[in-house]
């Protein structure tokens, strides 16, 4: 039975060889590590139908100026200048039936860039801080630190205090629950880490009192009051005019005034009879 398994096993394993590359391509150099320019070449034997050209892919993407209608079997890339984000795996296809391809790793340190250089909370609120990395490869570890006043970096380790922290390979979180406007305030640091080196990237962080991002509000408060009380003072000032103007659209009290006197002379008119 294991034997049939294996057997099964190992027909697979030259079946998926054959149909897709059905050749045998040399790489040089093997791999690019923590290089500021590189050549790399691949060299065809043995294709499995004519060559009609070539191209060179970074992570899965064409580079568009490396196409070739060469049937030669032997193609170059150079990067002139490897930057922080050149790092990747780089393949080189030659076009045949089947496709025929193989990859070199171009290696760098960790680059680390902060999403944000500077961020801020309200108090009380959650506050989160990022960083991503678009170095290859991508760290395996991340790492934060707030700078203490001392100058000294203190690790935060996750899930102490009110901090959490998530991290893909390529991006990291810090999550600070319930922002405190004494002890937050501050500089943050994450670091990444890859097999080559170590990369970090400084946020700061200031947190607002709750106050304060009550300000805008208070001062419509304020605008609103200070209009109201201008508008009441005019009318005020309006009003006695407004009254030895125009006697018949009276305000209530003169109304009363005329009933009263209306009475009166109701009054006088009765005593008279
Ligand atoms: C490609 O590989 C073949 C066989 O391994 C070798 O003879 C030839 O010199 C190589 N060509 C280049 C350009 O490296
Ligand atoms: C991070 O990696 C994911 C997949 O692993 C990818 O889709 C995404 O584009 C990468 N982001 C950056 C910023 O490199
Ligand atoms: C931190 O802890 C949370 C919750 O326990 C977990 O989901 C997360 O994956 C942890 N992050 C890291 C970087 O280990």
């Amino acid at each position: 039975m294991r034997l049939l398994l294996g057997f099964v096993a190992l027909s697979l394993c030259v079946y998926h060889a054959d149909a897709t590359t059905g050749a045998t391509i040399l790489t040089s150099p093997e791999s690019v590590v923590n290089q500021t320019s590189a050549t790399l070449s691949c060299n065809i034997t043995n294709p499995p139908s004519p060559i009609k050209g070539n191209h060179w892919m970074k992570d899965g993407t064409v580079i568009t100026k490396t196409r070739s209608e060469s049937a030669g079997s032997t193609t170059q890339f150079t990067i002139e200048t490897i930057g922080n984000t050149d790092g990747g795996v780089y393949t080189c296809v030659f076009e045949t039936d089947p496709i025929s391809q193989s990859t070199i790793e171009v290696k760098t340190v960790p680059h680390v860039k902060a999403y944000k250089d500077s961020e801020h909370g309200n108090e009380n609120d959650k506050g989160v801080m990022a960083c991503v990395s678009h170095s290859y490869p991508p760290p395996t570890d991340w790492m934060w630190y707030m700078v203490k006043e001392d100058g000294s970096n203190m690790a935060i380790a996750n899930g102490t205090d009110r901090y959490e922290i998530k991290s893909q390979p390529n991006k990291t979180y810090l999550y600070i629950s319930t922002l405190n406007m004494e002890t937050d305030m501050g500089d943050y640091i994450c670091q990444g880490q890859n097999e080559l080196g170590v990369a970090s990237a400084k946020i700061h962080l200031r947190v607002r009192s709750r106050l304060a991002a009550l300000w805008p509000f208070l001062g419509i408060v304020a605008e609103v009051i200070v209009l109201v009380a201008i508008i009441f003072i005019y009318e005020k000032k309006r009003k006695p005019d407004e009254i030895t103007d125009d006697d018949d659209s009276g305000s209530a009290p003169l109304k009363t005034n005329a009933d009263t006197n209306h009475k009166d002379k109701n009054v006088r008119q009765r005593n008279s009879n």
